[in-house]
């Protein structure tokens, strides 16, 4: 898959992207990141691209002409049709159903803001989307961008590894938290590992994980377990929990 990066400093993104899961990705011909930067479209000696805002306030506003001709140019780069995506604060939050849906998409690209944002004109034009990160501030849109970038390409098929799998992170499937991991030693000054994990018994195991994860769902995230679709099972495994953990 492709994805442009539209961004005053798009190195910060495609610098992030080069490390880790997303860096062998792109190794492995699995994802394309492109970086565009607008004041590249700017005219003038000072190639500007923003101004004050109207009404006045502080911070400055990104240019309509520099970010338009930025995205007509990485638009234009490829046949395929590109959604814009704008990270902003303003957005519908970033699900692991949205990163799904968009590590789907044969290419998209990412609009990142900088100051206090872009020309509403802009947005209303170019925008098919507008994501947020969360419930924050960030000083752009970058490190938002990084963050749709990473979880999307670990979702392209052939990026993890075998032991890395990705069916069972948080959220995979059914919407709940990931059941704790342990590793050697057995023991450790800092606790024992449980010994459902040591016996060889599969069923059992993966029984003690389901109810470990609804149990730190309960605990940590209660509103997930209402869109999550608990098996008569699930609630019973839940149920004992809540009574081991009042
Ligand atoms: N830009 C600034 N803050 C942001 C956020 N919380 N999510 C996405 N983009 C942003």
């Amino acid at each position: 898959m492709r994805i442009d990066i539209v961004s005053l400093f798009p190195e910060f993104v495609t610098q992030v992207a080069g490390h880790g899961v997303v860096g062998r990705a792109q190794e492995r011909g699995l994802l394309a990141l492109h970086g565009w930067n607008p004041r590249d479209h700017a005219e003038g000696n000072y190639r500007r691209v923003d101004d004050r805002p109207f009404g006045g306030g502080p911070g400055m506003v990104m240019l309509i002409d520099p970010l338009r001709a930025c995205l007509a140019a990485a638009r234009a780069a490829d046949p395929a049709p590109a959604k814009v995506i704008y990270l902003s604060p303003q957005g519908m939050p970033l699900t692991q159903a949205k990163v799904r849906e968009l590590a789907g998409e044969p290419r998209f690209i990412l609009l990142c803001g900088r100051y206090e944002g872009i020309d509403e004109r802009l947005v209303a034009a170019e925008v098919d989307e507008e994501l947020s990160i969360g419930d924050y501030v960030l000083s752009g849109g970058e490190l938002a961008a990084a963050v749709v970038v990473d979880a999307v390409a670990r979702l392209q098929e052939g990026a993890l590894n075998d032991a890395e799998s990705a069916a069972q992170d948080s959220f995979a499937a059914d919407g709940l938290l990931d059941c704790p991991h342990y590793t050697r030693p057995v023991e450790h000054e800092l606790g024992t590992v449980p010994e459902v994990l040591m016996s060889g018994n599969h069923a059992g195991i993966a029984r003690w994980r389901r109810q470990q994860a609804l149990g730190r769902t309960w605990q940590r995230r209660p509103e997930l377990l209402d869109e999550a679709a608990l098996s008569a099972a699930d609630r019973k495994l839940l149920e004992a929990f809540k009574a081991e953990n009042p």
